[in-house]
């Protein structure tokens, strides 16, 4: 009985971890201590937050394998989950704060800013996998569960560019996030992948 419990402690500490900045966030809002733009920084940084867990969802997979961890893969569809839930926020802070619920200026917006397109994409893409990633939706999809949630690693790259295009004016925080993204992808090509266990098995002895 102790192992289990041990993992749902695991599992609450990381759904109060992915938690935290929103409240966080949310309590500088409310003390006037979001700046000027209280409605921008929301939106700004729930967008780098959704950016995080994604980048962290996907590292999950290659820390299995480095480490065979356990705890690391239980942990995937929460973190998939928490991406999701991130993105829709950036979008609600989006609606809400820029457009000021006012639907009609969204034409405007996307030929001012297609950018904002590109995000759509990706958003529209995260809630596909965040609705088929329970157990039902596995089993009815099943052999093409796999590649279909392979496009986690498309909505990325989309991820990517809809920040690139916003902060292409100077790339250095963009880089970090890109130079992350790169690593984690390189650890799905076969060559890299076979390589993981062996460096487990290096340190493990
Ligand atoms: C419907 C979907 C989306 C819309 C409408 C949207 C819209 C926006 C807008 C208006 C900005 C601010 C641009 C500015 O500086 O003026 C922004 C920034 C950003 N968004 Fe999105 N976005 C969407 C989806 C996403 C998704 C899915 C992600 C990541 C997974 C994301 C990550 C970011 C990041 C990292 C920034 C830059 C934050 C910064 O400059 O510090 N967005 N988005």
């Amino acid at each position: 009985m102790a192992a289990p419990r041990i993992w749902l402690v695991w599992r609450i500490g990381v759904f109060l971890a992915a938690l935290t900045p929103l409240l966080f966030w949310g309590w500088q809002v409310a003390n006037n201590a979001a700046g000027p733009e209280p409605g921008r920084y929301l939106l700004l940084n729930i967008g780098i937050g959704a950016l995080w867990m994604l980048l962290l969802t996907l590292s999950l997979t290659p820390l299995t394998k480095l480490t065979r961890w356990k705890g690391f893969a239980l942990i995937r569809r929460q973190l998939g989950l928490w991406t999701l839930a991130y993105a829709t926020l950036h979008l609600l802070s989006y609606a809400l704060f820029i457009l000021g619920l006012n639907w009609a200026l969204l034409g405007s917006e996307i030929v001012k800013r297609p950018y904002i397109i590109v995000g759509m994409i990706a958003l529209t893409g995260l809630a596909v996998l965040g609705a088929t990633s329970n157990r039902w939706a596995m089993k009815r999809l099943g052999k093409r569960w796999k590649p279909l949630h392979k496009f986690s690693y498309a909505i990325l790259a989309l991820a990517l560019l809809h920040f690139f295009w916003i902060v292409r004016a100077d790339l250095r925080e963009w880089a970090i996030y890109a130079a992350v993204a790169a690593l984690i992808m390189a650890t799905r090509l076969p060559p890299v992948a076979r390589t993981l266990p062996k460096f487990r098995q290096r340190f493990s002895r």
